[in-house]
């Protein structure tokens, strides 16, 4: 029994967004496997963090503040591939099972996204996209538990919803976005791509499983990246209200290409986080809140408690040397005339508020970096 257990806890092993999801590669066919298949027995889990998605504040001020207050949440994952075929098994704690009421506009349901870039060798902005890189993300929520009526697809705009042997709708979505204001409904019915849930002894597990290359994605390269998403309902998290894990590379086993992928996405930083603390309280927190330091007025710019988290080291390098190459939308003028987060310039060019601190010596960038980095 001992050695059980402690053979089991060796198995977990732990990715941070330094660290590749290796898949293993199975005879066979992944195509439509679900949480309960067997072949996940040949693949092992991986622990991955996840981080509630606070940098844009929604309407929702009492959600808003159950999304922050959740914090940070592991998700295990495994993954198998067959040649063709990619899959993905999650499983997460969640002591409430909340399941869609359609009776009730103040309920929300639990579930599962993952996205990927819709080309490779591009990362997009995490959440959702940006204008120029776009993202594929699939959503699967515990659908409805009342027996379905024929327009309840119109009415809750599935795209398909289905009985699962433990009595769980799972409603399937597929979108194409970029940015989460712009994206495009994925006809999940003309496609291959399956999603399950289920609920057992207090824990979710969700599955899916898609073609390698599709109309929609080619992951068709020894790595890519995907992100994870998890929904609790209880916490009324929906939308981008979520926990949300980095970009993680993927690594298809017995693929040799695609390292430079990795070696890219899983680049270290080494620089001094006192100082880099230092930093930012002078040059930031006149814009940016982040965990205690709240001097900046509420909507003035993302807040970044946790975008040490979601956010990858090329990200957040970019964006403080070119804050205009990924501009986080959401705070235009229509919307929030006192806190535009961007502006138009002389050429008709929308550009970020934010400076660029490329004017900032390399040591110093490496220190508010490294400062960043622990912000979650
Ligand atoms: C004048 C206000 C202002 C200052 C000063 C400022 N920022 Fe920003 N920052 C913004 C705005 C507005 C955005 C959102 C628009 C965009 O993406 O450019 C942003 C975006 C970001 C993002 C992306 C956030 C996300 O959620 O993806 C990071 C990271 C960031 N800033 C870091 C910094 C750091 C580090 C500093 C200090 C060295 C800094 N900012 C200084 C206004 C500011």
């Amino acid at each position: 029994m001992l050695a059980k257990i402690i053979l089991s806890i060796f198995m977990v092993c732990v990715v941070s967004a330094n660290e590749s999801l290796l898949v293993t590669k199975v005879p066979g066919n992944v195509l439509g496997i679900k949480t309960t298949s067997k072949a996940w027995m040949s693949a092992n889990f991986v622990s991955i963090k996840t981080y509630p998605m606070v940098s844009i504040k929604t309407n929702d001020l009492k959600a808003n503040r159950l999304n922050f207050e959740g914090g940070t949440k592991n998700i295990q994952v495994k993954a198998l591939y067959d040649g063709k075929n990619i899959a993905f098994l999650l499983k997460w704690r969640d002591s409430t099972k909340n399941i869609a009421d359609r009776l009730s506009t103040d309920s929300f349901e639990d579930g599962f996204g993952i996205e990927m870039p819709d080309k490779l060798d591009v990362m997009p902005y995490v959440d959702f996209g940006d204008r120029k890189n776009g993202v594929i993300y699939f959503m699967a929520k515990a659908g409805l538990d009342l027996p379905l009526q024929s327009n309840d697809s119109v009415l809750f705009g599935q795209n398909e919803t289905k009985q699962t042997d433990n009595a769980i709708n799972v409603t399937e979505e597929g979108y194409r976005f970029f940015g989460f204001r712009t994206f495009r409904r994925i006809n999940l019915q003309n496609s291959d791509t399956t999603m399950d849930l289920r609920y057992k002894n207090g824990y979710w597990l969700g599955s899916i499983s898609k073609q390698i290359v599709d109309k929609f994605s080619n992951l068709n390269s020894g790595a890519f990246i995907v992100s994870f998403s998890i929904y609790d309902g209880q916490k009324a998290q929906r939308g981008r209200l979520r926990n949300l894990s980095a970009w993680i590379v993927v690594k298809l086993e017995g693929m040799d290409t695609g390292e430079q992928l990795a070696e890219k996405m899983n680049e270290k930083i080494a620089g001094d986080t006192t100082n880099g603390e230092k930093i930012a309280l002078k040059n930031c927190s006149i814009c940016h809140r982040y965990k205690q330091v709240t001097r900046a007025p509420k909507y003035m710019a993302p807040d970044l408690s946790f975008i040490g988290g979601y956010g990858n080291l090329e990200y957040l390098k970019e964006s403080i040397l070119n804050p205009n190459m990924v501009q986080v939308e959401d705070f235009t003028k229509t919307a929030h005339p006192n806190f535009s987060w961007s502006e138009t310039n002389e050429e008709g060019k929308e550009i970020s508020i934010m400076p660029s601190f490329d004017w900032m010596s390399k040591g110093k960038i490496d220190d508010l970096l490294a400062f960043l980095q622990t912000l979650k």
